[in-house]
């Protein structure tokens, strides 16, 4: 009997606390996975948390679904997801949905859409943030696809959707095919962005400034009461206040220091570059993970290299300074991700509302912070702003924070402690407000080897010297 509002396919801790979830809203969800012992752990162990309907074929789990079918994948992304896909089509009818919540590459995403589409069924290829725990409690969701699959579709993923503090899904259709996976990959790149910026500051008061970690979680516990309030700021005292029980050392110290990396900020900034949007926060971030695993370089170089070591005279009220310089940076950060998003969907023609975005953002995933409820207002007061540093109220906490972050960034070279997304920032910060660049030069160099010609400020047209007369 066909009866399920939904189904999960693979029930690996993502999927089955997204099934758990749905169940928990009085969804009927039915449930298979390739290997069939991981159906039975689930029913086994959260049977009553709500109405499943397992299968141990996937003919069966499809024939359990009301129509139009609803099946949500929930397996590796790449290869093992085409063949999930592959073998549910064929089972599927015209109208049916297929659902990928993997973070899969959004090309990718446009390819299976498309192909999907042929055989009309609808292919919604969504992005679920907030980890192990948001999949169950309330995961963001980020989806793509049909307006038509969003009518059926739409209901059950805002209903176990994390909730905004004004009680609104963070759950929005984005656009068409691609443009969720996309929007949920510039929020990963954005995230790795905001945990370099906390580590630079992590490294600057205690490497420098030397202070303890365990006074350091106070310290991030008392930014989050405030303007910096969010998610990955919490993470962070809660990780510099932990203890190691082994040593009894800071656990943060017997953490190896090499950050890895599954592909979603390489990913960001491969498509801006293909784009041309400086996305230099979230470059520098992933350049700096990549630097931190470098192990050959970095051994090669540690005892060569000289330099300060971290101690200077650092300026009164360092600590302040530091936090400005953080909350600029990740302004600036931020800015850099819409002004993505924004290209890419000119580019693909996905009409994305960036106040959508960032209100979906509020909760549930891993960048939701208090911030993103005026970066919402600032998009809907004006969705043509040129950029988000335009709306007058960030444009007022940048340009007030500049004093301390440029005391930061230049402490920080003189320390000798490595600062790109502070530095990046703050020369993102500048070059926008240059209103002479040095690429008038660089248009002079590209036109003296390679005839590339330049415009000139004072008349129309395209020019071109004669080098070798003017020698
Ligand atoms: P996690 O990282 O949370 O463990 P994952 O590795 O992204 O999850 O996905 C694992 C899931 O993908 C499992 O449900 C797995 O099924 P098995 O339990 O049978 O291994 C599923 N999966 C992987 N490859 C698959 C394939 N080719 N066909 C069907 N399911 C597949």
């Amino acid at each position: 009997m066909s009866t399920a509002d939904i189904g999960v396919v693979g029930l690996a801790v993502m999927g089955s606390n997204l099934a758990r979830n749905f169940a928990r809203h009085g969804f009927t969800v039915a449930v298979y996975n390739r290997t069939h012992a991981k159906t039975t752990e689930l029913i086994e162990a959260h049977g009553d948390e709500g109405d499943f309907v397992p299968s141990e074929a996937l003919e069966d789990f499809v024939a359990s679904l009301k129509r139009p079918r609803k099946a949500m994948i929930m397996v590796q992304a790449g290869n093992a997801t085409d063949a999930v896909i592959d073998q549910l089509a064929a089972l599927m009818e015209p109208g049916d949905m297929i659902i990928d919540g993997g973070n899969a590459h959004f090309e990718n995403t446009r390819r299976r859409e498309a192909a999907l589409r042929e055989q009309g069924l609808h292919f919604v290829g969504t992005g679920v943030s907030g980890g192990e725990e948001g999949a169950l409690l309330g995961p963001a969701i980020m989806p793509g696809g049909s307006a038509e699959s969003y009518e059926s579709l739409g209901p059950i993923l805002e209903a176990i959707a994390a909730k905004a503090p004004d009680g609104t899904p963070c759950c929005t259709r984005l656009g068409p095919d691609g443009a969720g996976h996309f929007v949920k990959m510039v929020h990963n790149g954005i995230e790795y962005s905001d945990m370099q910026l906390i580590g630079e500051a992590y490294d600057l008061l205690r490497r420098g400034v030397g202070i303890e970690p365990a006074d350091l979680a106070k310290i991030f516990s008392e930014w989050n009461a405030g303007e910096l309030d969010s998610y990955l700021i919490e993470v962070t005292a809660e990780v510099l206040g932990h203890t190691d029980a082994a040593t009894g050392k800071p656990l943060v110290d017997v953490i190896v220091d090499q950050a890895g990396q599954k592909g979603t900020g390489r990913w960001t900034v491969q498509n801006a570059l293909d784009l041309g949007v400086p996305v230099t926060g979230i470059a520098e971030a992933t350049f700096a993970r990549a630097l931190s695993s470098g192990t050959r370089q970095r051994e090669g170089a540690v005892d060569l290299l000289t330099g300060p070591t971290g101690k200077v005279d650092f300026p009164a009220d360092f600590v302040e300074d530091v936090r400005q310089a953080l909350y600029a940076s990740k302004i600036v950060a931020y800015a850099q991700g819409f002004d993505q998003i924004a290209a890419a969907s000119a580019e693909y023609d996905w009409g994305i509302d960036l106040g959508s975005c960032s209100a979906l953002w509020r909760a549930g995933c891993i960048i939701r912070a208090r911030f993103l409820d005026r970066i919402t207002e600032a998009w809907r007061s004006d969705p043509e702003l040129p950029t988000l540093l335009a709306a007058p109220e960030f444009t007022k906490i940048v340009t007030d924070a500049q004093d301390a972050w440029r005391r930061v960034v230049s402490t920080a070279a003189l320390a000798g402690i490595p600062t790109p997304g502070f530095s990046s920032a703050l020369a993102y910060y500048d070059g926008l407000r240059s209103r002479r660049l040095p690429a008038a030069l660089i248009q002079g160099q590209r036109d003296f080897f390679g005839a590339h010609t330049y415009k000139r400020v004072d008349r129309e047209g395209t020019f071109h010297t004669d080098w070798s007369g003017d020698r």
